[in-house]
Formats: C-alpha cells, structure tokens, sequence
C-alpha cells in the first residue's frame, strides 16, 4: 500500500519510515512546493488541513500528523505553536520553555507530547483520525543527544531519562507518534481500508 506522508520535517519522515516499512506500507514524500498553512485550532484540525491537502494534489491517500508538547504549568502551552513557539532554534525554544518553568517545583512539572494524525482521500473522504498522548514531565536542564525538538527536556516517568536518551527504536515504541502511527496502520491494514 502506497500512502503519501504528509510533511516535510526530516525528523518525522525518518520516526514514520521505520515504523512504515515492516508493515508493508510505502511512505511517498509529499511535493517539495506544498506546504499548506497550519491554520486549525487543534493538533486534528491541522493533520486534516495537511492530509486534506497531500491527498488531493497527489491523487493518492494521504496521511499526516500535527503533533506537539502541552505543558500543564503553563496552561498547555507550547501546544499548537511548539514548533514555532519563539524565533530561533529548537535548543532557543528548550531554553526559552526551561526560563519560563524555573519556579515550578518538581512534582508540578506534568506534560504531554501529542499527536494527532488523519488519513484522507483525494474526494475529500476522512479515513480515519487519532488522537495519542505521551506522559511525562519537564527537566530542569536539557540532557541527551537523541530526537529532536523538545526531547532533551522531556523526562520519562519512572526513569532517570529523557526521549532524547534513547533509542530511536524505543521511542518509536513509547511515544505519541508511535501510539497514533500503530492505530493507523491497524486501519490501514484493515478491510475498511479501501482505494
Ligand atoms: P508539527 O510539525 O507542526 O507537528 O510540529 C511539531 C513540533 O512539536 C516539533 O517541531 C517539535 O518542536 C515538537 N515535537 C513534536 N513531537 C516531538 C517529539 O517526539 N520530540 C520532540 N519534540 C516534538
């Protein structure tokens, strides 16, 4: 099964390519010049924008995600806007995250990464969506060389680790992403699935 991936975070296109390719699906870049504007209010309604997009420019089923880190202390924020939550770097947005969580005590530092993903087709057909979330809790520094965007602050509960501490394989395994990207492919894999 082809389906077409709607993003161009190389990142996200390495995390879906190993968890795609044992189960037999085939992830298509989208067009380098599409690049749809992220104007939803929600984690869904973007993935929708994006997958509504790539599906129908390409004529082929298209999945996408919009995904992101809530923090309670700050009222769920970055949320929508983590990856564009300051000007800079992903290390200027860790710094600028760990600046405004330095009077939370331990105990009060509870976030979540999320992760929405849609399956559209070229008619304009929802598939299917998914919404999946990712327990843990701010550090008070950065630590870690894995990932990518907030991992090194984002520390696993019950474990002396951040998800940039390991394995790509055992992220793909915990995180949202993984959890969404599983219920996917159950669909995709599934008799509903049809094109
Ligand atoms: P999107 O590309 O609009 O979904 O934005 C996602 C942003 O959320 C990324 O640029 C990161 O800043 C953050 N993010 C989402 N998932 C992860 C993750 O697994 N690790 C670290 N940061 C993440």
């Amino acid at each position: 099964m082809k389906v077409i991936l709607a993003t161009h975070n190389p990142g996200k296109i390495r995390e879906f390519s190993q968890m795609a390719e044992p189960c037999g699906i085939e992830l298509l870049p989208m067009p380098d010049d599409l690049d749809p504007e992220e104007t939803g209010s929600t984690f869904l309604e973007n993935a929708l924008i994006k997958a509504h997009a790539a599906a129908k420019v390409t004529n082929m089923p298209a999945v996408a995600d919009d995904s992101g880190l809530e923090i309670e202390a700050l009222s769920g924020r970055p949320g929508i806007r983590s990856a564009r939550y300051c000007e800079g770097t992903d290390k200027d947005r860790r710094e600028k995250i760990l600046e405004e969580m330095a009077g939370v005590p331990e105990g009060k530092r509870q976030a979540a990464f999320v992760c929405a993903m849609a399956l559209c087709l070229p008619d304009g057909t929802v598939l299917k969506t998914t919404e999946e979330r990712w327990h843990g809790s701010i550090g008070f520094v950065s630590r870690g060389e894995n990932g990518f965007g907030y991992d090194p602050i984002f520390e696993l509960d019950g474990r002396n680790q951040t998800s940039a501490m390991i394995t790509n394989e055992e992220k793909n395994t915990l995180s949202h992403r993984g959890q969404a990207w599983r219920k996917m492919v159950d669909f995709i894999g599934s008799p509903e699935m049809k094109f």
